[in-house]
């Protein structure tokens, strides 16, 4: 039985006051949630982590980081390492989101090394594969998503048991454009047996999220489906009415 965890990926967005007045509506929402049964996470940028952990005393909140360095420690400026996120609270980590993979040319080695320091450092990496449009188009999507997904089985090996895979195709990001529960579930499936012919039991225990214009509207259709295991929300996760709308559509009819 996989565990259902949604993930709030505030990206660019949030500042001292928006935080304050948010993690105030969002605690007192909450007490209405039941959030049993599911992880619910927030990915603010790091630089508010501290003050979000402060003001969300929330046990059943976990907070994550949208990024690490691919290095520990050093002459890296600008970078944070897995080991400064877990000192400020996060339990989850993003990698290879596909707007640090296409903005910051992000390559599968570059997001397994982020992957294997988030794992060294007591995170668990939230790891991104998506397909653009135009290779889903010209029926690239499998292709693009094997290398992707090998070079994490590769480089990962039986750590893949202490990660989840977000499948986010890039053309439903931030376009209000959310793939259909069945175009997910399709993806999801196939992630699932490719996993699978590494390790039946790795596949089954893996959790996979969805990503993608996530509303509170679609929320219910994407979480009946069999491997879907939870979602990434980007925009609808900064307004507090809808995250928690979101956090508490139950699966299952
Ligand atoms: P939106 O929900 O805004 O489409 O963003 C999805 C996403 O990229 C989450 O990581």
């Amino acid at each position: 039985m996989r565990t259902l965890l949604i993930i709030a990926n505030w990206k660019l967005n949030g500042n001292w006051s928006f935080n304050e007045a948010y993690a105030s509506a969002f605690s007192s929402g909450l007490k209405d949630v039941d959030v049993t049964g599911r992880q619910i996470v927030i990915c603010p940028p790091s630089i508010y982590l501290q003050q979000l952990n402060a003001l969300i005393l929330n046990q059943d909140i976990y907070f994550g980081g949208q990024d690490l360095s691919d290095e520990t420690a050093g002459a890296f400026t600008g970078e944070i390492s897995g080991v400064m996120l877990k000192e400020f609270g996060c339990r989850y980590v993003l990698v290879g989101h596909s707007e640090r993979r296409v903005r910051h040319q992000e390559s599968n080695e570059i997001v397994v090394r982020k992957a294997l320091n988030a794992i060294s450092a007591g995170l668990i990496p939230v790891i991104c594969v998506g397909e653009t449009l135009e290779q889903r188009q010209s029926q690239q999507m499998h292709e693009v998503l094997s290398s992707q997904l090998d070079a994490i089985l590769q480089g990962l090996g039986e750590q893949v048991e202490q990660v989840v895979l977000a499948y986010e195709p890039i053309w439903a990001i931030g376009t209000g454009q959310t793939a259909s529960a069945e175009q997910a579930q399709e993806v999801h499936s196939w992630l699932r047996e490719r996993v699978g012919k590494k390790s039946h039991s790795m596949a089954q225990n893996l959790q996979i999220i969805y990503g993608g214009s996530v509303k509170s509207d679609n929320t219910k259709q994407l979480l009946n489906m069999p491997d879907i295991d939870g979602l990434l929300v980007g925009g609808s996760s900064l307004v507090v009415s809808e995250f928690l709308s979101i956090c508490q559509v139950n699966e299952g009819i």
